[in-house]
């Protein structure tokens, strides 16, 4: 099969790799239907995730029909559609127990790019499928679908849920790519009073201002600024950091009221400097995150009721043979506009299990 596999840091390439088979009884193979790239995948590329090493598949969101089943997988069997989550989980450890799914300690957590082969790929094996898979409402188009593979549930629980965002709030969301768009999303779900976007791309604030932003600023132009105008010099309720370099997390703590909360959701690849010397006084409360993704099937029920604006956040759509395309694509998002790429689309009926080596 095709795959877009990690050559080491700054390449990348879309090449023939050997077809996956079933290794565990709780794995499955699925034939990747629909499939999207993710920041995150831009750090892998960058070297800030050396976990990742070369010859890995990256990519952790798809949608896919399973094609083969291990023999202890009870919840999905082939011709199903599914949704393949960013976090897998192997439902015994203490942390799978407690809905930690992200912590997993047995095997899961985030590895679908990561530590085993991901989704962009015209195949890939999913490991503990029936905590890790979630089969698809038909009434759920596959390229929303797949947006709630990651981007959702972590802008939701990493985002708004860790930031305590209440009724009447001031929220700032710094950063204003997918994730952040995915947190506005969401933050809006719980009646704040406003919300302020902050990135460096116009593109992108637009985009903020279109999904629900009251008011939007550039990253170089004293955002914090616009934040002490609206709150009487206050500060934010609440600040959601949703790009993952040190000038975006540190300027987050410079905007929070006393009292407020930091929800980093972004993945730094660099130390950033904690200001404790402002900070120490304000009675602030800073988390960090790796998704559980406990909030799909809730996120799921919302999409299917058509309660949830995904495809929105979809910008352009290739075949899933362009992979290094939209790979260019999304990487030069303050040109191309790009939000989330999809790639792939609705396929034939016919299930071909791939061949086995
Ligand atoms: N914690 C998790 O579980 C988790 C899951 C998925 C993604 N992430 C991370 O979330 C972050 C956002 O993901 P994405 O897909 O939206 O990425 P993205 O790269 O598409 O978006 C980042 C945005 O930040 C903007 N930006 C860059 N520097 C900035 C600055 N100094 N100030 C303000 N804005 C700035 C960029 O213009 C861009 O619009 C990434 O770091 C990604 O790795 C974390
Ligand atoms: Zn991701
Ligand atoms: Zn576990």
């Amino acid at each position: 099969m095709k795959a877009l596999v990690f050559q080491g840091p700054g390449q990348i390439a879309w090449q023939d790799v050997p077809d996956p088979v079933v290794k565990g009884a709780d794995d499955v193979v699925i034939r990747v239907d629909v499939v999207t790239i993710c920041g995150t995948d831009l750090h892998v590329i960058k070297g800030d995730v050396p976990e990742v090493t070369p010859g890995r598949v990256l990519g952790h969101e798809a949608v896919g029909t399973v094609v083969e089943a291990g023999a202890g997988v009870r919840t999905v069997r082939p011709g199903d559609r599914v949704l393949i989550s960013c976090i897998s989980a192997c439902g015994r450890c203490r942390f799978c127990r407690e809905g930690h799914y992200g912590q997993c300690r047995g095997g899961g957590g985030w590895v679908l790019g990561h530590t085993v082969d991901g989704t962009q790929a015209e195949y890939v094996r999913v490991p503990f499928a029936d905590l890790s898979v979630h089969p698809l409402p038909a009434s759920v188009d596959s390229h929303d679908g797949v947006l709630l593979a990651d981007i959702f549930p972590t802008a939701y629980e990493v985002g708004v849920l860790n930031g305590g965002v209440r009724p009447g709030d001031t929220v700032v969301v710094v950063g204003a790519g997918p994730i952040g768009l995915a947190a506005i999303i969401g933050a809006g779900l719980y009646s704040p009073g406003r919300i302020i976007a902050v990135d460096l791309a116009e593109s992108r604030l637009a985009a903020a201002r279109s999904l629900g932003a009251d008011a939007t600023a550039g990253a170089a132009e004293e955002p914090g600024q616009l934040v002490d105008d609206l709150t009487e010099g206050l500060g934010a309720d609440v600040v959601i950091e949703a790009v993952g370099v040190p000038e975006a997390f540190e300027m987050c703590t410079r905007m929070v009221r006393p009292g407020g909360r930091v929800a980093n959701i972004g993945v730094h690849g660099r130390p950033a400097t904690l200001h404790l010397e402002d900070l120490w006084s304000k009675d602030i409360t800073i988390t960090t995150g790796l998704v559980d993704t406990y909030s799909t099937p809730m996120l799921l029920g919302m999409l299917a009721a058509d309660r949830l604006p995904s495809s929105s956040l979809i910008t352009h759509r290739f075949e899933l043979g362009q992979m290094e395309e939209a790979y260019d694509v999304f990487s030069r998002a303050a040109d191309t506009g790009a939000l989330k790429v999809v790639l792939g689309g609705p396929q034939h009926n016919e299930i071909i299990a791939p061949a086995q080596p």
